[in-house]
């Protein structure tokens, strides 16, 4: 049992930390981006099944996100049922029909075409599973509004992990969203104050799949030494 002490009134336990030597800090700095690099969006799955402990591990670890005042204000669904699937197909490939004619600028659609992506959406209904993201604007406890706080920039680390979950379990997914969400409250029947923030289909990527032949930025084009 960790030790706890009172700090000003309220109960802390005392953190044990991992301790690093400076060459296992490299080591495994550089390990855990080997790893991260090979991850990427994938837009074809197989339709294999996947234990659904393992979905809701991955989901257990988007949970330890750090979040505004630990509101943790995301509610994750978490959707296996080929009906619910097709539902959400069908409305997020009517929305899409209508952002790809008339929402989108020129200038979006030249830049998703070097992606290949268009209206269809067939992943949604072959990767065994889904994952709805909905951000909490606020919570409710006992009808009781509770406030909560940065709930975007909380909402999207728990995605960032999400994501790296998925991947380091050994699944791909695509990070889709079509727009406007709406219809996934409706779908899912979630309250008002959720708001849906991502849909994540989650599988096994296609045996023969090809992702686009893109590049990443190097590092002295994104970070600035002081
Ligand atoms: C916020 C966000 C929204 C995205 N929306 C879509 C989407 O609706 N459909 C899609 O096919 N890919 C979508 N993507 C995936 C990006 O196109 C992809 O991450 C990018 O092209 C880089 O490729 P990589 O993930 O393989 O590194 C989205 C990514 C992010 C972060």
């Amino acid at each position: 049992m960790s030790e706890k002490k009172r700090i000003k009134g309220h109960l802390h336990i005392r953190y044990e930390a991992e301790k690093r030597t400076a060459s296992e800090l490299l080591q495994r700095s550089q390990d855990f981006y080997t790893m991260m690099d090979r991850r990427r969006t994938i837009r074809e799955f197989e339709k294999t099944p996947i234990d659904r402990s393992v979905l809701e591990q991955i989901i257990r670890t988007a949970g330890t996100a750090p979040s505004g005042a630990h509101k943790q204000p995301w509610t994750f669904c978490l959707i296996s049922d080929p009906e619910i699937k097709k539902k959400i197909r069908e409305a997020a490939e009517e929305e899409e029909k209508i952002s790809y004619t008339s929402r989108m600028t020129d200038t979006w659609k030249n830049d998703l075409k070097p992606l290949g992506t268009d209206w269809e959406k067939p992943f949604l209904e072959e990767a065994p599973y889904l994952i709805v993201v909905f951000k909490q604007s606020y919570g409710m406890e006992n009808g009781e509004k509770v406030q909560h706080y940065y709930v975007n920039e909380s909402v999207g680390i728990a995605c960032g992990f999400l994501i790296a979950a998925i991947h380091q379990a050994g699944l791909a997914t695509v990070t889709h969203t079509p727009s406007p969400m709406n219809f996934l409250s409706q779908i899912l029947n979630r309250p008002s104050h959720e708001k849906p923030f991502l849909l994540l289909p989650v599988g096994y990527p296609k045996e023969n799949t090809y992702v686009p032949d893109i590049e990443r930025k190097k590092l002295e084009d994104f970070m600035i030494s002081y």
